[in-house]
């Protein structure tokens, strides 16, 4: 596997592949590896002949006042774990590469961007689909992959890749979960002592739900307050929303029908933490 810092460099390697006949798939990501990407690396090994991860910690997804600095990272432990699942390249730029001087442009997902977690970030969608279209470019991939966990990022990326005309596949992959429920993320680093049990009532009310809704129920205000009642049981711990929405416009729903999006964010002690469960409801 080889590390690649320069942008002309990996796209040069991309577009052979793709002159050859391969089938180049691409994992996005910020580094600081779980087995939930592991899981992305793994489907896009399987799908595809070359595989590149992106490891780039985006400076323009983080808000004053953010975790940028402290968001950890460990590039010998990442480079390892990506080699351990056969990928073929790290793309792995500096800020300087992504961002030289005289940056001025930016991709706003309007309407998606600005609720739910973008109402809580101001800003976080705008630069998650600048840097995801830089990406989609410097890396001309036919197959990308991104985790179902960030149901938002996933519904914004996908809204943009279809607007901007980019000729890719959007592979959405299940959360991977601790063997407790708690949907794996790098920020779960921040959870120590009583926050790493108090971080299941994210997975504990998305259960409520889901027991409810597999019981029949299909009164969206019942379910959302049972899911409250969940949080309620825990005071340490500070909701931020429970949305009950579609997944591709992420609007309220009335009546649970068709694909139903259920989603949660809280704050837990340093660490803010987001899950989400997917329904097909008849
Ligand atoms: O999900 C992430 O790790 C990041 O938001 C992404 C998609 C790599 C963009 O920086």
């Amino acid at each position: 596997m080889e590390v690649v810092k320069e942008k002309a460099r990996i796209r040069e390697i991309v577009e052979e592949a793709r002159a050859a006949g391969r089938i180049v798939g691409l994992v996005p990501t910020m580094g600081y590896f779980h087995e939930g990407h592991l899981e992305l690396m793994r489907r896009a090994r399987a799908e595809c002949d070359l595989v590149v991860v992106s490891l780039f910690v985006n400076p323009t997804q983080f808000g004053p006042g953010e975790d940028l600095q402290a968001y950890p990272r460990d590039f010998d432990r990442d480079r390892g774990m990506a080699e351990s699942v056969g990928l073929d390249y790290i793309f792995n730029p500096e800020p300087s590469e992504m961002y030289p001087q005289g940056f001025s442009t930016h991709v706003e997902v309007e309407g998606l961007s600005d609720i739910l977690c973008g109402a809580i970030r101001p800003g976080h969608f705008r630069g998650v689909a600048t840097v995801v279209a830089k990406l989609f470019n410097i890396v001309p991939a036919q197959r990308v992959y991104f985790g179902q966990k960030d149901a938002q990022q996933l519904a914004v990326i996908k809204r943009m890749a279809a607007d901007l005309d980019f000729a890719l596949e959007v592979v959405a992959v299940p959360t991977v979960r601790e063997e407790d429920g708690l949907a794996m993320s790098s920020r779960n680093i921040y959870l120590t002592g009583r926050d790493r049990d108090d971080a299941l009532v994210l997975a504990r009310a998305l259960r409520t739900a889901a027991g409810m809704i597999e019981a029949g129920e299909r009164d969206v205000s019942e379910i959302s307050e049972a899911m409250q009642g969940v949080f309620d049981a825990l005071p340490s711990v500070n909701l931020e929303y429970i949305a009950i929405c579609d997944t591709i416009y992420l609007q309220p729903l009335e009546e649970l029908h068709g694909e139903v999006l259920i989603a949660v964010a809280a704050r837990v002690g340093k660490a803010r933490l987001i899950d989400n469960m997917v329904f097909e409801v008849e």
